[in-house]
């Protein structure tokens, strides 16, 4: 009996891996879609009003006036870049404009707005490179509004952002770059706003360099899908290695050690 169950189970699998690779190679025999700056919109993505069989319906974006636009948790975002290198795109706040440091982003989004940041996944995207918890490849840095009932100067992680955000008249507003840890929080002062960024060269002491990380905008993944498609990773977790610039299988333990 269990014979045929295991000859079953085997079958089941070609089957699948069948299916699935011929899915796969029609997807990529549509040709690219463009819309706007991003003239490069492929598989896994779609562009609305694409044929039915062109990319992953979970991957559709949109155009809206000559702006392509990423559906993020049922908020709007424009798409910057297409990196189909690494997995990642691109993406910035519709409301952020780079030449006025007074806009800010319409939704505060941190990586717990991300199920890869505590379990397996579900979602489209993930804010790491990684199908498993990783924070060794956290893709975004925060940046944390806040305001306080008095000045902040003890701590220099508390950027005055005076002249560019202002809460309400008795406040003093401040911009913190990073997560604020325990130790970090100051009494009498409020959260107002979280925004991700993935400018490498941040400086964490000015503001203007904080709202240009911001307009610069945030990259997402599709790594669990990269993952599905083409790295099968038995026992193991799939994540991408920027040194080698591919997918790449690693043990729980191996992770968890570092
Ligand atoms: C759309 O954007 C592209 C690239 O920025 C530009 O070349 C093109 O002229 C724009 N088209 C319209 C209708 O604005
Ligand atoms: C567009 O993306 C595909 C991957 O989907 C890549 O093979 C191709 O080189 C890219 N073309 C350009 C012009 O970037
Ligand atoms: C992905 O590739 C783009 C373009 O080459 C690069 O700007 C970006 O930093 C890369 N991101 C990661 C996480 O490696
Ligand atoms: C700058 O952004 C702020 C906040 O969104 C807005 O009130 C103001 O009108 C903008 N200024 C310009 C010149 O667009
Ligand atoms: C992210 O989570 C926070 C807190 O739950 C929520 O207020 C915010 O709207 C979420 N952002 C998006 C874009 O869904
Ligand atoms: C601020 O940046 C400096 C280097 O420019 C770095 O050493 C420091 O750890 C950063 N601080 C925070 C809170 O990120």
């Amino acid at each position: 009996m269990w014979r045929e169950r295991a000859l079953f189970l085997i079958l089941l699998l070609l089957l699948h891996h069948i299916c699935a690779s011929k899915d796969d190679q029609e997807q990529h025999l549509c040709p690219p879609s463009s819309c706007g700056k991003i003239s490069n919109i492929s598989y896994p993505f779609r562009l609305q009003g694409d044929p039915e069989k062109c990319g992953n319906k979970r991957y559709e974006l949109g155009c809206e006036n000559n702006v392509t636009v990423l559906y993020l948790h049922s908020a709007k975002y424009h798409v910057q870049a297409i990196n189909y290198n690494n997995y990642t795109v691109r993406v910035v706040d519709p409301a952020l404009q780079l030449h006025n440091c007074s806009s800010l982003p319409l939704r505060s989004l941190s990586r717990s707005n991300f199920s890869d940041t505590y379990t397996y996944y579900t979602d489209t995207y993930q804010a790491g490179l990684s199908s498993y918890e990783n924070w060794e490849s956290l893709i975004f840095e925060h940046i944390v509004f806040v305001n306080c009932k008095h000045t902040v100067r003890e701590n220099v992680k508390y950027v005055k952002t005076e002249e560019c955000v202002k809460w309400d008249s008795k406040g003093y507003a401040y911009a913190v770059v990073g997560d604020l840890k325990a130790e970090d929080f100051e009494v009498g002062c409020d959260i107002k706003l979280v925004a991700p960024t993935s400018l490498r060269s941040l400086n964490n002491h000015s503001y203007t360099s904080m709202h240009w990380g911001l307009a610069y905008g945030f990259e997402i993944s599709w790594i669990n899908l990269a993952c599905q498609n083409h790295h099968y990773c038995p026992l193991r977790f799939c994540y991408f290695d920027s040194a080698s610039q591919n997918l790449d299988c690693q043990l729980l333990s191996e992770l968890d050690l570092n």
